[in-house]
């Protein structure tokens, strides 16, 4: 195939990290043996990730981490190859997308990569024989790792699971740039209007909502930060943003973009507040941050103007725009092509190296069950990778700079 029949081509020049693995990876076939079973939003870059499993050895086992997002290009250029099984297509209905969850993990996988625990909470509410049998996993969002950290409240888990999501090398990139900058490329394409002289208001300042609020005011947009956490409010204050209740952001908003992991941020009690025309766009957890059946009662008429766009036509003749239903805007939209590849490049690396410890290094047999940080020195090897492919260099400690570093005695200190 050429780059004008392969719909992975284009990605897989943004994914030099993943290449690199793969080059190596490919030599040394770590992973044969293994079946990995992997849930991400099935577009071009997790089609790049399966690839470099693959190659390293693996059996892939795919499926959709929610079932709006396959793209059937790339469903189609991976079910054809050899130890690659899709369970998802596109278009399918919920119901459909979770019988062929169900049916992949009955194929009795060795590792899991899960994105917001899908499988990993379904193997062992319903497949706790197959759990049984798991190696390990590995969780590449924030939302998962809250629902492993109440498995592992429960003390319910059956194996050794990494949190992916909280290295440096996945929330610093990822969180912030690759959401910040989708999200609001998504929001302006599907609608056609610009930020720049705009209210908008953020829902939520951890990584992803921080990413957004910075690059929309670097568009020139007037920010607003709304928070639950005094601390983070603060930060939000600190970095130059406004700070207010949703109920009084609401009255001012352009747009509000949420992105905080929780439900019914935007609820009834603020359709009063609304701006006639205000674009409202979620861009955190699945379809929950903002409350849908609020807007539906509240409607007297729903129209879509444009598409990606539902309007509610409110009785008082204010008009509120949700972009893509609800869902996640940067994901689901008409015109949604996910995170940059360069940005997913670094967390699907992240992920493949949680696979290669636990299962080629042997880690997954050693550790007991539970929740666990990456270790730091595959943080560190994957942005060394990642600097290498950059071609750029950092320095090194000198000898007299790591024994200053590791003593706590100074004595050359004029202090
Ligand atoms: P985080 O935990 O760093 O930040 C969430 C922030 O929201 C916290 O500061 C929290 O205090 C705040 N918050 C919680 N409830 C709130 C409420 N009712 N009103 C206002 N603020 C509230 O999490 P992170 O990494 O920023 O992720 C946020 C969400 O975005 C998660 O659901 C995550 O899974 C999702 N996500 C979405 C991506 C996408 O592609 N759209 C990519 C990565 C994460």
């Amino acid at each position: 195939m050429t780059d004008d029949t392969d719909p992975l081509a284009w990605t897989r020049d943004y994914t030099p990290i993943l290449r690199s693995l793969a080059d190596e990876y490919g030599e040394t076939t770590p992973l044969e043996g293994y079946s990995v079973a992997l849930a991400s939003h099935l577009e071009q870059k997790t089609g790049v990730l399966v690839e470099t499993l693959r190659d390293a050895g693996a059996t892939v086992l795919v499926t959709g981490s929610e079932p709006y997002s396959t793209k059937a290009e790339v469903v189609d250029a991976l079910r054809d190859q050899d130890r690659i099984e899709t369970y998802v297509e596109a278009g399918m209905s919920e119901e459909e997308w979770e019988n062929g969850q169900h049916e992949l993990l009955e194929a009795e996988p060795d590792f899991i990569l899960d994105d917001g625990c899908e499988l990993i909470a379904k193997v062992h509410a319903d497949h706790p024989d197959v759990a049984e049998s798991v190696i390990g996993g590995g969780e590449q969002t924030t939302a998962g790792i809250t629902r492993l950290e109440a498995m592992e409240d429960e003390d319910v888990l059956a194996f050794p699971v990494y949190g992916v999501n909280d290295t440096p090398m996945k929330h610093y990139f990822d969180n912030v740039h690759g959401t910040g900058e989708s999200s609001l490329a998504n929001v302006m394409i599907t609608t056609n209007t610009m930020l720049s002289g705009k209210t908008v208001v953020v829902g939520g300042y951890g990584y992803c909502g921080r990413g957004i609020a910075r690059k929309a005011r670097g568009m020139g947009a007037q920010t607003i930060v709304t928070e639950v956490d005094p601390r983070k409010a603060l930060e939000a204050h600190m970095d130059g943003h406004r700070i207010a209740s949703m109920e009084e952001a609401a009255a001012e908003a352009d747009y509000i973009i949420t992105s905080t992991g929780n439900r019914d941020v935007v609820r009834d009690e603020h359709l009063e507040h609304l701006q006639d025309g205000v674009i409202l766009a979620n861009a955190g957890h699945f379809d929950v941050e903002i409350a849908v059946p609020a807007l539906e009662e509240a409607a007297e008429r729903i129209t879509e103007p444009r598409d990606g766009v539902t309007r509610y036509h409110l009785p008082d003749g204010r008009r509120v725009n949700l972009l893509a239903e609800g869902r996640l805007v940067n994901l689901t939209g008409p015109h949604s092509g996910g995170h940059p590849a360069e940005v997913m490049d670094t967390t699907f690396a992240m992920m493949f190296e949680a696979a290669r410890d636990m299962l080629a290094e042997g880690r997954g047999e050693d550790l007991a069950p539970g929740l666990y940080a990456m270790p730091d020195r595959l943080d560190r090897a994957v942005a060394e990778r990642k600097l290498e492919t950059l071609g750029a260099s950092i320095d090194e400690w000198t000898d007299r700079q790591r024994a200053y570093a590791e003593e706590w005695e100074h004595p050359d200190s004029p202090f």
